[in-house]
């Protein structure tokens, strides 16, 4: 069995930033109300006609995550595109960075786990690198949340949260031993598929039939969020699944050197960092910025926190996430 490591990484969010502030011209809330309940501050949107969309933000990311990782874009032999918000229905996204790196025939497939994508999808890899099958494989996790959500009063419990962003890197199999991958651990209850979700348009309820209906108080094609069963659900399946990663590895929580959290809730963090002994400094939070970039959050966090000298080399690093399916999941890496 090979062992991976990651070799680069890189972020891009939309220049165009929306604060609460921004957001109370659009509906009844305000600053106070979102920065208490999720710990948002602003977020990023992408602006019509900037140029942006799912996939194009994963190939600007992907682009500086190939460069630091110093191998050519053609030794790429798998790209994994994990997200909720793919640039068509079909095909996926992993084919559009495809053809934006100019990449010619390498398997490209689109990972739908939504806030634990990029976590499935650094998992995925990891067994193909471990196997032996590839050596080099682009990972990225994006999302285009602005333009679907509901700006209303009526969608506001909803969509002050997310923000748009992307973020890859490159796993690469490792000549070391101690370094890399050391363990992840998946897991989904699908009794849950419908409490965060966005359920029409879709194969149940094709757009023909809503176009028929042409219902203007239609809100299946927003995203629906049970929030506090979300919240609920997230602090105890983080806290078990960081716990699941820690036992196989023999390691104690006083072991880990940094968490980065799936950014779905600034109070989900800090109550998961209390529940392990975390300080501040072992913990990165970017949602104050971001707000939840869902698949695109935990691959902007990691690329900041390496950028920022945060993760240095021998440290264990645990990512973890929870979403809509419910889903969750987390990763051990040695750096
Ligand atoms: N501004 C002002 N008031 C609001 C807003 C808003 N943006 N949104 C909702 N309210 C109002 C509601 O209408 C309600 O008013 P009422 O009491 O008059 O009926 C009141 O605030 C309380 O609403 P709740 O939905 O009960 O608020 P809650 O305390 O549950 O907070 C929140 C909502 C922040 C979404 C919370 O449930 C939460 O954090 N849940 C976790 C979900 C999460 O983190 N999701 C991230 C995406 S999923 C993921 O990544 C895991």
């Amino acid at each position: 069995m090979y062992k991976s490591k990651i070799t680069g990484m890189g972020m891009y969010v939309p220049e165009n930033e929306i604060t609460n502030r921004d957001l109370t011209a659009l509906m009844d809330t305000s600053h106070e109300w979102i920065l208490e309940r999720t710990g948002i501050e602003s977020r990023r949107h992408i602006k019509k006609g900037d140029g942006n969309t799912t996939a194009t933000m994963g190939v600007k990311a992907s682009r500086i995550a190939i460069e630091r990782s110093g191998i050519d874009k053609n030794d790429i032999e798998l790209i994994l595109f994990a997200t909720l918000s793919p640039d068509y229905y079909f095909p996926g996204s992993g084919v559009i960075v495809q053809k934006e790196l100019d990449i010619p025939t390498c398997p490209a497939m689109d990972i739908r786990n939504q806030c634990s994508g990029f976590i499935y999808a650094l998992s995925t890899a990891d067994q193909f690198i471990k196997t032996g099958m590839y050596k080099n494989i682009l990972i990225i996790g994006s999302e285009n949340h602005s333009g679907g959500l509901d700006m209303t009063t009526r969608g506001r419990g909803v969509s002050v949260i997310f923000g748009d962003g992307a973020g890859a890197l490159v796993l690469s199999r490792s000549s070391s031993e101690e370094t890399g991958i050391l363990s992840t651990h998946l897991h989904s209850e699908g009794k849950y598929a419908e409490e965060l979700s966005l359920i029409g348009p879709s194969t149940r309820r094709w757009v023909p039939e809503i176009m028929a209906a042409n219902d203007a108080e239609d809100t299946s094609y927003y995203p629906y969020m049970n929030g506090q069963l979300v919240f609920k659900n997230a602090v105890v399946r983080f806290s078990e699944v960081i716990m699941e990663g820690l036992q196989e590895n023999q390691m104690t929580p006083d072991q880990i050197d940094m968490l980065i959290p799936h950014q779905a809730n600034l109070r989900i963090s800090q109550f998961i960092q209390k529940k392990f002994g975390l300080t501040d400094d072992q913990v990165y939070n970017n949602i104050m910025r971001y707000g939840n970039t869902t698949a695109g959050s935990i691959p902007i966090a990691m690329t900041e926190a390496w950028e920022a000298g945060k993760i240095k080399s021998g440290d264990l690093v645990v990512l973890a996430a929870f979403g809509s399916g419910f889903t969750w999941g987390s990763a051990l890496i040695r750096w």
